[in-house]
């Protein structure tokens, strides 16, 4: 029986380029996809572009563009990356398609039809300047709990503590730097609350095993928290970049509600493009919708999305799969400007996609486990396996067969009963169950372990000696066809991965586009084959040193916006403050914090300090300890959740940490002192 998929990867905002991270997913997701294709099953596998929103709006407004225009210009860019790195959507679409409004409003007239749409009076900051409500986000304030100043509108980085903007001291736009006012409006809401909610969600993310296991006891902890799903606010005021709610002039859905949504709408505008029906593509208990996403919007797509669809009377997803961030030599990345590696960059410099590709692939596994890309580590995939060991196959019997044979191959030998060849195919069952899945990984370490099979049959027959002999001829042909075979054999097994090495493979030996029925065909007896050109080249170490010189220019460029300078204090002021040069002895991550750092600071005192420090995004506490730092060293202790901070370290930060998120902590030159006074 062949199924019938529909596959997405998470919707990108519209608000800045792809990034590694994207890359990744679209790439996992695409490898899946190719081989179910293989399989003989059907596929339709869409993307789109995110495009509604505060930051978009913004974002549109600082260019001096609309937000249409604005995201028309990121949608004109998306291609170069797909198309760069293989990547075969079937349609490509935007949440502002007129297919997106239609759906998002239907879904919402029939969530409101059954009851689960409710309205409340909410208060919430507004910037009088820009006459706008103002997500927490876009409000900074003091710390309501340890005074630390610039601190975002729902928790502080410092303290950790989580609070409402309201309780903020002295707060501000960071739209305009204007304090807020207080303005109530009035909001709607999805009643997650409602028990029907709860009940149907348990039934389907957690009886249903449609989730990682890891996934589905996330689901459940929020099912079972405390306080249990409170309603879900799925409205905005003008002026929003949105859709607008039908019958409530000036509001507008919340992006998140319509976001999800352009899964379906991508794949109408791809079925009236492709002259198919959706409606009924979608009523077809056949049909399996997959959703591949990142693990920080689980909650979304576990939670909101299933029940929006279900109590609309859509279908709801079949799986959601979900996996790790990419993080590069163990740096982790943020979001907005990824990991640093450009993926533009790399193709610029003549990387090959396909490396990408293997070496993700490798890494890859069914659990929501991030991965690390580590230039070595890349290397020595590419160059040890993918090339030294099954490139090397086909180069290594090449050349016989077209100097020695005219180009034609002896597959007399091959009958099914072959053990050669029996071994050969042993494990096709097992690599496509691996891809199946999502153990990649494991799926191209099988593939490796046949290849030193292969290798190892080289390295007994010894084509080279057969070759000095003419005698051995009928030996040589044979064992240099059993090698292309076999070369064949693998190019069929790694075509998920590797699509266009095997095109590449498919011309040169003068074959069709393999699929997963090729696996019990073999090159005909005197089938002819192309010269033999090179396939794939190594990777030169330098290319790392270009990839990440690239990324240091764009560090560089980046517009720089200096945070306005306090008011001016005497020489005695700043004398108040005691700063000194401190050991940093241990360092650790704290339990239960994702921001802070636990710092045992020695500034020569005959004891140790404890200091608590926002500076977890920025460094692994490995690279910390040893080093030396500067501290505030009279500091009142603070009472912190995780204990009592005794001093502060200092850190440098932009002041747009959203768009610049780096934290660089002092370091002193060498020869200072634990204990020695700055001054
Ligand atoms: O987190 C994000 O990048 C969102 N733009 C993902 C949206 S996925 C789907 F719901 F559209
Ligand atoms: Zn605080």
């Amino acid at each position: 029986m062949t199924r019938q998929l529909f596959v997405t990867t998470a919707l990108p905002y519209a608000n800045g380029p792809l990034h590694l991270g994207h890359i990744m997913e679209y790439i996992q997701a695409d490898i899946w996809v190719r081989n179910q294709r293989m399989m003989g099953n059907s596929v339709h596998f869409v993307c789109a572009d995110d495009v509604h929103g505060a930051p978009v709006m913004i974002a549109a407004e600082k260019a001096g563009l609309t937000p249409q225009e604005f995201v028309a210009q990121i949608a004109a860019q998306r291609k170069q990356y797909l198309d760069g790195f293989h990547i075969a959507f079937d349609n490509w679409h935007s949440t502002d398609g007129i297919e997106n409004h239609q759906l998002s409003q239907d879904i919402y007239r029939k969530l409101k039809a059954a009851g689960f749409i409710t309205s409340k009076v909410i208060e919430q900051f507004y910037d009088p300047v820009k006459n706008m409500f103002l997500a927490d986000r876009y409000i900074k304030g003091e710390c309501p709990k340890c005074h630390a100043k610039d601190q975002y509108g729902d928790s502080c980085e410092v303290c950790s503590a989580v609070y409402a903007p309201t309780e903020l001291i002295k707060p501000y736009s960071v739209l305009t730097g204007a304090a807020p006012v207080m303005k109530s409006s009035e909001h709607f809401f999805f009643q997650l609350s409602n028990p029907q909610c709860v009940e149907f969600l348990r039934a389907w993310a957690i009886d249903g095993h449609r989730l990682q296991s890891e996934v589905a006891n996330k689901a459940r902890e929020w099912l079972d928290g405390e306080n249990g799903l409170g309603d879900w606010d799925i409205s905005r005021d003008a002026p929003y970049f949105g859709i607008e709610i039908p019958d409530q002039p000036g509001k507008y859905f919340y992006v998140w509600l319509d976001a999800p949504v352009g899964y379906l709408a991508s794949l109408k505008n791809y079925f009236s493009k492709t002259g198919q029906d959706f409606d009924a593509f979608m009523a077809d208990p056949a049909t399996e919708q997959i959703h591949f996403i990142g693990k920080d919007i689980t909650y979304f797509h576990t939670l909101f999305w299933p029940a929006m669809l279900k109590f609309s009377g859509y279908k709801t997803p079949d799986r959601v799969y979900v996996h790790g961030f990419v993080t590069v030599s163990g740096e982790k990345m943020s979001k907005s400007r990824g990991t640093g590696i450009s993926p533009l960059k790399y193709l610029d410099i003549g990387m090959n996609p396909e490396w990408l590709r293997y070496y993700l692939a490798a890494k890859l596994n069914a659990k929501v486990e991030d991965i690390d890309f580590s230039a070595e580590d890349f290397t020595a995939r590419i160059n040890a396996d993918l090339v030294g060991k099954y490139i090397n196959i086909a180069s290594r019997a090449a050349g016989f067969i077209s100097k020695r044979f005219n180009g034609k191959v002896n597959t007399a030998w091959a009958s099914n009963e072959d053990e050669f060849l029996m071994d050969l195919r042993s494990i096709a069952t097992e690599v496509q169950s691996y891809y199946e899945g999502r153990e990649f990984g494991k799926a191209l370490r099988t593939i490796m372990e046949k290849a030193d099979t292969i290798n190892a049959y080289v390295d007994s027959n010894k084509p080279w000696v057969l070759a000095k002999d003419p005698l051995n001829d009928a030996m040589l042909q044979e064992v240099c066809s059993r090698l292309l075979e076999s070369f064949r054999l693998l190019t069929l097994y790694l075509k998920p991965v590797l699509p266009q090495l095997a095109e590449q493979v498919e011309s040169w030996l003068g074959i069709a586009p393999m699929n997963w029925k090729d696996v019990v065909t073999v090159l005909p007896d005197g089938h002819q084959i192309a010269p033999y050109q090179h396939l794939l080249t190594r990777v030169e170490p330098a290319l790392f040193d270009a990839l990440f010189a690239a990324q240091e220019e764009e560090i560089v460029a980046q517009e720089n916006k200096i945070e306005e300078l306090s008011e001016e204090i005497t020489i005695d002021d700043f004398a108040k403050i005691d700063l000194r040069i401190a050991h940093i002895v241990n360092c650790e991550a704290v339990e239960g914090s994702d921001k802070l750092l636990r710092l045992t600071l020695d500034i020569g005192e005959g004891r140790t300090r404890n200091v608590f420090s926002g500076i977890k995004s920025a460094y692994q506490p490995e690279q910390l300890i040893g080093k030396f730092t500067v501290m505030v060293a009279n500091l009142a202790p603070r009472k912190m959740k995780f204990g009592i901070s005794e001093g502060m370290v200092l850190a440098a930060s932009a002041a747009d940490e959203k768009a610049n998120p780096g934290l660089y902590i002092m370091e002193p030159w060498p020869g200072a002192a634990p204990g020695m006074r700055v001054r």
